[in-house]
């Protein structure tokens, strides 16, 4: 089971959240697929919340249709860049507010939830209760005027709504004031023990950051955390009293995971079939979840969804959360869910309209943030673009396929005797599947690309040494020998390739003159045999000059630039 972070639906994505999340997730996913195993990768649009609201104020519409319309923007730019769900779904539909519901009034029977009441300001214009960013005024710390009622964007200081000097409703220009209301909780501190059992034994399994993060967590103590807002949008509370409030944004979002797994079996009209991935009753060790999400996201992950799946019992907890720092611009966080400003990053369906697919993916893993922050500078994409992608990769898949088309009819040569030095070549490949393998089974994405791109690099250095493009007039027999060591490790590099670089791993299948669907590869090497008639072939990759990237990013407009998103 593969669960990739939920965006909000509160404008379009950017490379970030791909980089963070969708990215991994489906270079994970395809390779499992290649692995053999039996992957059901779900996520959606999170619809509901008040970074959603708070853009439908402001423009004077519905959440539902602001949400709608940044749903349709941010799935199809998923499917554009290459991503292969079982199911890209949203949090509005009828089986999720069921799940949620359900999840909701189980905890509530087992005693995992009760009720506070708490005070919480309250606009007596607009007459409703304000979420903290939806409070403006003068930080009391550094004077900032602009504070927010969850925090100043200044000096960074958390804040509460009643800290504020002067507060005022960002809706009506009122004075809050504060009123009482009441809410459920989830009793988190009642899952400290088996949460802190179930984290140590993840621990030789977890990226270092994340185990670190959550034993911090755990450490400091586990606080009950409301899961129900004043609010009108959202998922219904099902309960008697609570008719004006909503369920949490986010309580209901990681449910998702689960709901689309519903709501996926659902319409392969077979209605059981996601408890393959979450009957946790079955044989220990059959399921693994998996969880791509950025570092902002891991205490609901590692922690709360958690919870929730011990409250309600049954149910498969998570094996990896493996969380990505954030990818950065000039050094500053573009991931969070912090504002932002800059000018230099496209929205990924942007991204897109210039760039293909695999040259996007090809750079957000080579160059993931997967232990740290790392920087996106668009002299490092072209860079990479260039010299790897094209130069290495691109030109000996190239040069290879277009000599045979050229020179032996488009027909792999026999390999007649091989010398040392092509079964050195050779012995790579299969050094390759298993060292990239390996890094990919540990969710190591980055050092599985770096693998691959070994191969090709040794591809280069073989042509070079067996030049088969000389070879043909005075050794024949030699030049045929090199150029069917070359198919058959283009071929391995097709597959090697495969879950980073869909797109043009697909295109190699075809100028191989595969006959057998590129879904159904394996991970493991396969012959061309000799006499194969190869397809045509064309470059793979699109080398980038500055010049044609100045001009296409002026086509971006800057209206439109990413200007970051609120805060949650
Ligand atoms: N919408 C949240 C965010 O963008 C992430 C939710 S992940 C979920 O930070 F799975 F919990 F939905
Ligand atoms: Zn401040």
């Amino acid at each position: 089971m593969i669960g990739v972070a939920w965006p909000y639906a509160n404008g379009p994505r950017h490379i970030g959240h791909a980089a963070g999340a969708n990215v991994p997730a489906d270079v994970f996913a395809r390779y499992q697929r290649l692995a053999g195993r039996n992957v059901l990768m779900v996520s959606g649009s999170d619809m509901h919340g008040t970074p959603i609201t708070f853009v439908a104020d402001q423009r004077g519409t519905t959440p539902r249709a602001v949400a709608e319309e940044n749903h349709a923007i941010i799935a199809d730019a998923f499917r554009r860049l290459g991503c292969s769900f079982d199911l890209y779904t949203t949090t509005l539909t009828e089986n999720h507010y069921r799940v949620t519901q359900d999840m909701f009034l189980r905890l509530l029977e087992r005693d995992f939830l009760f009720e506070q009441t708490a005070i919480a300001a309250f606009d007596p214009e607009a007459e409703r209760f304000l979420p903290d960013r939806y409070i403006e005024g003068v930080c009391p710390h550094c004077g900032y005027r602009a504070a927010r009622g969850d925090q100043c964007d200044n000096c960074g200081r958390t804040l509460d709504p009643f800290d504020l000097i002067e507060p005022r409703s960002r809706l009506s220009g009122a004075t809050p004031i504060p009123r009482e209301t009441t809410h459920y909780f989830l009793d988190l501190p009642k899952f400290s023990e088996p949460l802190t059992a179930w984290v140590e034994s993840k621990k030789s399994v977890w990226r270092p950051n994340v185990g670190a993060f959550v034993l911090n967590w755990l450490r400091e103590g586990l606080k009950p955390r409301a899961i129900t807002r004043d609010l009108d949008w959202g998922v219904p509370v099902p309960v008697e009293g609570y008719e004006g409030k909503r369920i949490y944004v986010w309580f209901d979002a990681v449910i998702g995971y689960l709901s689309a797994s519903i709501e996926w079996a659902e319409r392969q009209g077979d209605p059981d079939a996601w408890k393959a991935w979450w009957d946790a009753e079955q044989d220990v060790d059959t399921i693994r979840s998996y969880y791509f999400i950025g570092k902002d996201n891991i205490p609901f992950h590692a922690l709360i969804w958690p919870a929730m799946l011990l409250g309600y019992g049954g149910l498969e907890l998570p094996f990896d959360v493996p969380a990505n720092e954030f990818l950065t611009v000039g050094g500053q966080k573009i991931s969070s869910s912090r504002s932002h400003t800059t000018d230099q990053l496209p929205w990924l369906h942007e991204a897109l309209d210039l760039f293909d697919a695999d040259a996007l993916r090809y750079f957000l893993t080579i160059n993931a943030p997967e232990n740290r922050d790392t920087d996106f500078s668009w002299d490092e994409f072209l860079r990479r673009n260039n010299d790897e992608l094209v130069a290495t990769y691109g030109n000996a898949v190239h040069r290879v396929l277009r000599f045979i088309g050229a020179r032996l009819d488009g027909i792999v040569p026999q390999p007649g005797e091989l010398r040392d030095e092509d079964r050195d070549m050779l012995a790579q490949v299969d050094a390759s599947f298993e060292r990239a393998g390996d890094r990919l089974e540990k969710v190591r994405l980055r050092d599985g690309l770096t693998e691959a791109m070994a191969l090709a690099h040794r591809l280069n250095r073989y042509l070079d040494v067996s030049e088969p493009w000389k070879r043909i007039k005075d050794d024949p027999e030699r030049a045929h020998t090199s150029l069917w060591v070359s198919v058959q490790v283009i071929a391995a590099l097709r597959t090697l390739t495969a879950p980073f670089l869909p797109f043009s791993a697909a295109k190699v299948h075809m100028y191989l003159g595969e006959t057998s669907a590129f879904e159904a590869l394996e991970w493991r090497p396969v012959e061309i045999p000799a006499g194969r008639t190869l397809g045509e072939t064309a470059p793979l990759f699109r080398k980038l000059d500055d010049e044609e990237l100045a001009a296409l990013l002026d086509r971006l407009n800057p209206e439109t630039m990413s200007a970051g998103e609120p805060e949650k």
